[in-house]
């Protein structure tokens, strides 16, 4: 019981998180693309697990079913069902954040005016063809993770 509440209460204090990442299909048409994009993401997080899929409309239009009805879903699940994407688990200090800062905001025109050193400026195509995803919450990165990896993957990526 003691020994629980200690490593719960280091937990906070590092705020260790984990959190999901996809690379889109628009970036998976470029295999060097993939790899330059891989290779910057090992060297700033620990990659807990990696997967690729090919989703079909279902299992898209469940991921995101947060924007069912939005004007924008049905070009998004079009997108994300036209070819392959890479599940990324990242786990660290404050990842949540971390990781949407280093991949920026929706809109890669918009980022390549204000964040130009984020990835969806350097690689995203339109506002829907933006390559990349990550959680936006601990709530949102429990599921997201659990969708691609099993249930309770989140706190397995904690443990390890
Ligand atoms: O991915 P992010 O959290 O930045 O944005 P979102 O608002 O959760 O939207 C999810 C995804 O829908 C975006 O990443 C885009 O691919 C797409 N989208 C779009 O096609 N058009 C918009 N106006 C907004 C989002
Ligand atoms: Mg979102």
């Amino acid at each position: 019981m003691r020994a629980c509440t200690i490593r719960n209460f280091s937990h906070n204090l590092n705020a260790v998180e984990s959190t999901l990442a996809l690379i889109k299909p628009d970036l998976l048409a470029d295999p060097q693309q993939v790899k330059t994009v891989e290779n910057e993401i090992q060297q700033r997080f620990k990659v807990s697990q990696r997967k690729q899929v090919f989703w079909k409309t279902e299992e898209a239009q469940n991921f995101y079913q947060e924007h069912q009805g939005k004007l924008f879903f049905n070009r998004l699940i079009g997108y994300m069902t036209s070819g392959p994407l890479i599940a990324l688990a990242l786990t660290g200090p404050h990842v949540i954040s971390e990781w949407r800062l280093l991949m920026g905001q929706t809109r890669p025109p918009q980022m390549r005016v204000l964040k130009p050193e984020t990835l969806r400026a350097r690689f995203g195509l339109t506002d829907t063809r933006n390559s990349f995803h990550g959680s936006d919450s601990v709530a949102s990165a429990r599921r997201e993770l659990a969708f691609f990896f099993g249930p309770d993957s989140y706190d397995r990526f904690l443990r390890v």
